[in-house]
């Protein structure tokens, strides 16, 4: 009796789902199949071929921590503080900005968090101090298994870098870490003038690369900003290097690994 009950359940879904799948919009039915090809790719070994690998950039590739010293030397005992409450605001100012209509490129948007930062801490902060510490952002360190791990992965795929930061930011911090080369594509948000998680970011990536959707792989150490590429439809890969708790947003990425030194081993062939 309860078989029956179930089989019936699933014959009316079946067809609810078709009848839905065939009222919808091509790019919503686009960013479903991704998602179910994404979805069931481990089960049935049948693996989707990825032909781009996408990376966020801070957090993921280079360090958005590295004004700690600088921080500590500056305001000792108070320098971590510092920092940590900056990349908050950073990122609470992008979302804020984004849902607001009101862009303003990344720079301004990471300099008028550290203004905020330094007059919630109390600390006294002069036009040379923020321009110091600023500048680590033009001098940002790469996580260090970083140069190997993309120097293999560039051997199979073309890379590119999908990021909040402006296209003089993204263009210091991959000189700065001597990865010039690497790259095909140095993709700015700052194009479509909204911040991630913005399905128009996400965009940029099919539109300047020229793969599909469903065979980029987008990897990111930013939980919110795997799931927002997830919701647009990327195969993506969480770099959980801080062994931190997953986000409740409703969606989970397809992997996780704790350095990108171990994407190979994760990504669908
Ligand atoms: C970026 C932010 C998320 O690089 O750190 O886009």
């Amino acid at each position: 009796m309860r078989g029956q009950w179930i089989l019936g359940f699933a014959i009316i879904m079946g067809i609810v789902k078709g009848v839905a799948g065939f009222a919808q919009a091509p790019q919503e039915a686009d960013v479903m199949l991704a998602q179910e090809s994404a979805m069931t790719t481990g089960e049935q070994g049948s693996k989707q071929r990825i032909k781009a690998l996408v990376f966020d950039a801070y957090g993921t590739l280079f360090n958005p921590y590295t004004a700690q010293t600088v921080s500590e030397e500056l305001f000792p005992g108070r320098g971590s503080e510092l920092v940590r409450l900056w990349r908050a605001k950073q990122l609470e100012y992008t979302w804020l900005r984004s849902l607001m209509g009101r862009y303003s490129d990344f720079w301004e948007v990471t300099r008028a968090a550290l203004e905020f930062s330094c007059r919630a801490l109390n600390l006294s902060c002069t036009s040379s101090i923020y321009e110091r510490l600023m500048q680590t952002y033009l001098e940002i360190e790469p996580y260090p298994e970083i140069r190997q791990a993309l120097q293999e992965l560039s051997s199979d795929y073309p890379l590119a870098i999908l990021s909040n930061g402006t296209p003089e930011m993204l263009q210091a911090a991959v000189k700065s870490s001597k990865l010039e080369g690497v790259f095909s594509h140095l993709l700015s948000v700052d194009e479509v003038k909204i911040f991630k998680t913005s399905p128009r970011v996400y965009q940029l990536a099919p539109e300047k690369i020229g793969v599909g959707r469903g065979e980029i792989a987008f990897v990111s150490s930013n939980y919110w900003d795997a799931v927002g590429a997830k919701a647009f439809g990327f195969w993506t890969c969480w770099v959980n290097r801080s062994n931190a708790p997953p986000e409740e947003l409703g969606l989970s990425p397809d992997a996780t690994v704790s350095s990108i030194s171990d994407l190979a081993k994760v990504l669908p062939h």
